[in-house]
């Protein structure tokens, strides 16, 4: 309701004074003469009466006063503080497991876009601050065991699992020196060749319930398959080869007899598990946020707590929640998938959103997307499926309107329908963008950012003919 509020008292004014005037008329000829009332008793019940209207019409003022002032300035007046009491949750899993909360059935593709919030999300009073577990749940039939793991890891550094032999998953996925990704906008495979999409990072993707971009993988045995024979990455003509590739190298044989069992035929699908295996190794749970929700209270900035606290009053944790901080986790994978972009922005434009539409068959454009993790997400840049953007304020500035619709005032032309479209909305300041991309920052693991500052130190400078090839 917009009401000006000069209009307003004047409106009340005249409501007062017309029910102040009915009310004395009553009391003098109706009231009065048949409660047989004397001049005082009249008196006395007309001001009664003419209090209760006028306490009727200070309400209405009240009220629409309220109505109309913004909502940054009753909301301090009426909530809590945000965070009162970090969660500490040390084992979800052991919980998780015995719940019907947690299932390994793949969720159905017909969750697309309906995007039902579990209630504890949608509403912030009960939404919980978790920490990882220290493992990764595996399905019943590839347990992790330590030889597993071992010859995973073989797999996962050999390039010889490549057609030409140059690329090995940790290629595009550098584990030991930390971000777990490639560092580009998009992967660059064999033969040079780019891919269209950016390189998420292996990190966590453990606790993910759809991987790749577009969620078209449910388990990590699937995804693992994918690179090896994708013409733009590792480009094998066949898995038959891989297999041929490792039964090949002599040096597999103990390693695969020690993870399956004495003299087991080397499959695809041995392979496939003993790298997601080592995967299910990939965990960080020592990033500041971590600490802060195991109890220690200092381990966040002012800035940081601030924007913890923005990442849930604006509604970042509608899409990235949970531990993992994504709605596609296998802690509650019934928002896996969203629609990206939702609300149009010229953004769409300058960073090309909508050329891919990940999941959706539609070719609108708005295409449905796997709520990617935030876990170490400082160290992954660029963002976005394509890799298009390379600042992470800038990041934040995008999801918040494009997919929150905190758009501030913006002019926007759509071809199709030949409309010129005004959107308002309210806008995040550059404050609030600064602390909640200082939280994103505390989201990342300390022995990552080690790893990096290490690998920097160590790395020679690009071009400088002393030190040319040293960086291999
Ligand atoms: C040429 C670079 C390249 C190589 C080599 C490569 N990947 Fe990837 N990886 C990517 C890209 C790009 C994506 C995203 C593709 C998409 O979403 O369509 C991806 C996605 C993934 C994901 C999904 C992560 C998530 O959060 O969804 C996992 C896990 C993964 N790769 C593991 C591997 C493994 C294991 C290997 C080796 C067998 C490998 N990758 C080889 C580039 C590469
Ligand atoms: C409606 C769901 C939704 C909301 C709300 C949302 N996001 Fe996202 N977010 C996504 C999806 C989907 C993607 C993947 C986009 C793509 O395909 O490029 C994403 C991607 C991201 C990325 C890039 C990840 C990467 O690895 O490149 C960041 C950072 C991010 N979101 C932060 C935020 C922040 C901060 C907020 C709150 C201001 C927010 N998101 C609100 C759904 C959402």
């Amino acid at each position: 309701m917009i009401l000006g509020s000069m209009n307003l008292f004047v409106v009340a004014a005249i409501a007062l004074l017309v029910g102040v005037a009915v009310t004395v008329a009553m009391v003098r000829y109706d009231l009065g003469p048949k409660g047989r009332l004397a001049r005082g008793g009249q008196w006395l019940l007309a001001t009664a009466l003419g209090t209760g209207v006028l306490a009727f019409a200070i309400k209405l003022v009240l009220i629409v006063t309220i109505a109309n002032l913004p909502e940054m300035m009753i909301a301090p007046l009426i909530e809590k503080a945000p965070i009162e009491r970090p969660v500490s949750v040390r084992d979800p899993l052991a919980g998780l497991l015995a719940s019907s909360r947690f299932r390994w059935q793949p969720v159905s593709m017909e969750t697309v876009g309906s995007a039902k919030l579990p209630e504890e999300v949608s509403n912030p009073a009960t939404y919980i601050w978790q920490t990882l577990p220290d493992q990764a749940p595996a399905p019943p039939d590839n347990p992790t065991t330590p030889a597993k793991v071992a010859l995973g890891r073989m797999l996962f550094f050999d390039t010889n699992l490549s057609h030409d032999g140059t690329l090995s998953c940790s290629s595009c996925h550098d584990v030991d020196g930390g971000s777990g990704d490639d560092g580009s906008s998009t992967s660059v495979g064999i033969d040079g060749q780019k891919g269209g999409r950016n390189a998420p990072t292996v990190w966590n993707a453990a606790f993910q319930s759809r991987l790749f971009w577009d969620g078209r993988a449910t388990s990590l045995e699937e995804q693992a398959k994918g690179p090896l024979v994708n013409p733009l990455e590792m480009g094998m003509p066949s898995l038959a080869l891989v297999e041929t590739r490792v039964r090949q190298n002599p040096g597999y044989r103990e390693a695969f007899d020690g993870a399956f069992g004495e003299d087991q035929p080397i499959t695809i699908d041995r392979i496939a598990e003993a790298i997601a295996a080592y995967e299910r190794t990939l965990i960080t749970t020592d990033s500041p946020y971590d600490r802060f929700v195991r109890g220690d209270l200092d381990a966040l900035s002012p800035s940081q707590l601030r924007g913890m606290s923005l990442f849930q009053r604006v509604g970042c944790v509608q899409c990235h929640y949970g531990p993992n901080f994504s709605g596609a986790s296998l802690f509650d994978a019934r928002t896996p998938f969203r629609i990206f972009p939702v609300y149009p922005t010229p953004y769409e434009i300058r960073y090309r959103l909508t050329e891919d539409s990940g999941a959706s068959s539609a070719g609108s454009g708005r295409g449905s997307w796997r709520v990617p993790s935030l876990r170490n997400v400082a160290l992954t840049g660029p963002w976005l499926h394509n890799g298009s953007v390379t600042d992470l304020t800038e990041v934040v500035r995008i999801m918040s309107s494009v997919q929150l619709g905190y758009t501030g005032h913006y002019l926007v032309w759509s071809d199709s329908h030949k409309v010129m479209t005004d959107l308002k909305g309210p806008l995040l300041d550059d404050e609030s963008v600064k602390d909640i991309v200082a939280f994103l920052h505390a989201l990342s693991s300390d022995e990552l950012v080690k790893r990096i500052a290490r690998k920097e130190e160590t790395s020679y400078p690009e071009n400088d003919p002393m030190t040319a090839g040293l960086n291999q």
